[in-house]
């Protein structure tokens, strides 16, 4: 009983918290809009695998938009995060170069955008050792989402999985990024990286504080299920892959399980297989899925995953074409990532000597 108590009020929180922080991300980006050349954005992903339609319209449409805005835009592929809940780093190098391939074939531009991975920028590691100290074990513990990933794993708790946020804290704060673009699951790690800065600067850079407090930055896009209904994950083998060809999208379409209804309507409650569809390929063709709906009707779920299929397949087939381009040339991918993680060396081992000024460690 005491333990539902405090589940449901741990709930709350959670809903609480969602509500600030989506206020203030709604006044950080009008002011973003404003100002573009005065925010520093860092995002980015775990190399596990391929990027689906759910990542582009979830994060990546959003992170070209800013680069193209004149935000100063930095994208990390999190490969150490990798091994917080799996014992494994096997395909890690192709999935890597699949995500700088995707990124580049989605519009970024590695001359506005750095790319670069945790394994290969030393000082950026190295601030985890202050920020470590920043933090008590208590508050480690108490982040849902490190919880949810260690009960998902079926692992014992690592020492990397309770301590990731911390390391998340170090890719934000290392390129003193304000604006931090994530999903909600991502909340609390941006609060705790928002803990670190404020307690870096009130313990060692009082009169020049050397970090920001970055606001986490909470998309409007609608969360695009995937297609069976269910959360799109590639566990589930319910999505589509940017990558896939045309011919792999068409047969996951056709395969993908609807109701006994003739009619088609959007109805995400009671109807999530046929709404999935519907809600697809609306993001693809900007058009509002109960329009959709209502045009097809009758002509029922063969006429609606034929239309599905067309338009999904439409909407990707450039990204696809430069995405093949790419593909063809792994040493230009590899030139990209080998020339952001110089940069990203850079930026750390100015700023790892900030800190060390800091708290007085320059001998
Ligand atoms: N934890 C993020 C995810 O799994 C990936 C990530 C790592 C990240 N470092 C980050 C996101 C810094 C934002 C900022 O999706």
């Amino acid at each position: 009983m005491a333990e539902e108590q405090a589940v449901t009020a741990a709930g709350n929180e959670i809903s609480d918290t969602f509500l600030a922080e989506k206020k203030r991300s709604d006044e950080v980006l009008g002011k973003l809009h404003a100002n573009p050349g005065a925010y520093t954005m860092l995002t980015g992903d775990r190399p596990t695998g391929r990027l689906h339609l759910g990542h582009y319209f979830g994060s990546i449409k959003e992170r070209v938009a800013m680069q193209n805005l004149g935000v100063n835009t930095n994208i990390i592929i999190a490969d150490y995060q990798v091994i917080t809940d799996r014992d494994t780093t096997e395909h890690i190098g192709d999935n890597v170069m699949g995500l700088v391939m995707d990124y580049l074939a989605a519009g970024i531009d590695p001359n506005k955008t750095m790319i670069y991975t945790h394994s290969a920028v030393p000082a950026e590691n190295q601030l985890m050792l202050p920020f470590l100290s920043l933090v008590s074990e208590a508050e480690l513990e108490r982040n849902p989402t490190v919880k949810s990933e260690m009960e998902a794993s079926g692992h014992a708790l690592t020492g990397l999985l309770l301590t990731y946020p911390v390391h998340q804290a170090c890719d934000i704060l290392f390129c003193k990024a304000n604006v931090v673009p994530i999903g909600k699951d991502n909340l609390p790690h941006v609060q705790i990286t928002r803990t670190i800065a404020r307690r870096f600067n009130k313990r060692y850079a009082k009169k020049h504080p050397v970090f920001p407090e970055p606001a986490a930055i909470l998309s409007d896009a609608p969360e695009i299920p995937g297609l069976d209904g269910r959360k799109m994950s590639k566990s589930y083998g319910n999505s589509i892959m940017l990558g896939a060809t045309a011919e792999e999208t068409a047969k996951l379409i056709k395969k993908s399980p609807t109701d006994s209804e003739r009619r088609i309507t959007f109805d995400p409650v009671n109807r999530p297989q046929v709404s999935a569809l519907l809600t697809t390929a609306g993001l693809c063709t900007g058009r509002k899925p109960e329009d959709i709906a209502e045009e097809i009707g009758e002509a029922g779920a063969g006429a609606l995953k034929q239309y599905v299929t067309k338009v999904v397949n439409d909407f990707l087939a450039p990204h696809r074409e430069r995405r093949a381009q790419l593909e063809k040339d792994p040493d230009y991918v590899h030139d990209v990532l080998h020339d952001g993680n110089k940069r990203a060396n850079e930026i750390a081992n100015q700023t790892l000597d900030e800190v060390r000024e800091a708290m007085g460690m320059k001998y």
